[in-house]
């Protein structure tokens, strides 16, 4: 099968004064279509970096140095920004952490999800656009209502379930979920979780998760990716990594979490990024 998304060679550097930081150094994998991907590494590890380097939302002083990003085949590096524009969201969409701290605070729900489908040419009536909006809203669990009310007037597990409502609203084949659940509470993490699976599946698109929360990893991913400094380490099926991590730092990872079997301090330090020069 073809890879809805391949990323070959991705480099990222930030200038500083020390030289360039190599945030992303050389990462390539491939993501096949309704595939779930997980990114894990430690912080500061081009978790991120990548994310938005993939859809073109990096912002300067970060410079992608080299590499390629193919989405459908379509290296997105090379697009005009115009092009770039009506492919987010309508072909890849990304839901960040704080994602919800993008919705406008003084515009109730419901125009802001008709905006950012009329944004990409979305032309509906009235009455079709609320059905729309209807379905959306159920496909992630939030009663219709819901479109009524002010960002301020949701939870925060409400929110980003707003957000997700918003990636899926033209059924890309790829979404970015970067630490999607990491602002919200143990309980309301897991539901979010379930909730972007089964958009995830319904629409059938590719997801790649970034996250922390091995938990959430181990139930989500089928196949996982490991950075380190910049470059992927080992890229294994869920199983393997948890099970039987390769790579010496694939190991430490896993042995720096917190288990429930086995609960002790933590006393493993990681370092973290290297700095050319350095
Ligand atoms: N604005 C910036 N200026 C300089 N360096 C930066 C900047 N943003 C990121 N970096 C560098 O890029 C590296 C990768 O950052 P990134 O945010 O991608 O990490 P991450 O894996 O997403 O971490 P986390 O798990 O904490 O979210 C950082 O270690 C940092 O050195
Ligand atoms: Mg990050």
């Amino acid at each position: 099968m073809e890879p809805v998304l391949e990323v070959r060679d991705l480099r990222v550097q930030f200038p500083t004064s020390w030289g360039p930081i190599k945030a992303v150094d050389g990462v390539s994998f491939t993501l096949q279509p309704g595939e779930r991907l997980g990114l894990i590494g430690e912080s500061g590890s081009g978790k991120s970096t990548i994310a938005l380097a993939v859809m073109r939302l990096l912002k300067p002083p970060a410079r992608i140095v080299s590499g390629e990003i193919l989405l459908n085949g379509v290296d997105l590096l090379r697009l005009p920004e115009e092009e770039m524009r009506t492919r987010r969201l309508a072909e890849i969409a990304l839901v960040t952490q704080g994602a919800m701290n993008s919705l406008n605070p003084v515009i109730r729900i419901r125009p802001q999800l008709i905006d950012a489908m009329r944004a990409h040419g979305v032309r509906l009536s009235t009455r079709e656009f609320d059905e729309r909006l209807n379905a959306l809203l159920e496909s992630v669990d939030l009663r219709p209502e819901v479109a009524d009310l002010f960002p301020h007037e949701l939870s925060g597990g409400m929110k980003q379930r707003v957000c997700i409502a918003t990636a899926i609203s033209l059924k890309p084949r790829v979404i970015i979920a970067d630490e999607p659940t990491s602002a919200l509470d143990v309980v309301v993490q897991r539901r979010v979780m379930q909730t972007l699976r089964r958009a995830q599946d319904r629409i059938g698109a590719a997801v790649v998760l970034i996250g922390h929360d091995m938990g959430l990893m181990a139930q989500f991913a089928q196949r996982v990716a490991v950075m380190r400094a910049g470059q992927l380490v080992e890229v294994n099926s869920a199983m393997e990594i948890f099970t039987r991590p390769r790579h010496p730092y694939t190991r430490l990872l896993m042995e720096s979490l917190p288990s429930l079997e086995r609960r002790e301090p933590l006393l493993t330090t990681l370092t973290g990024p290297a700095v050319e020069g350095t």
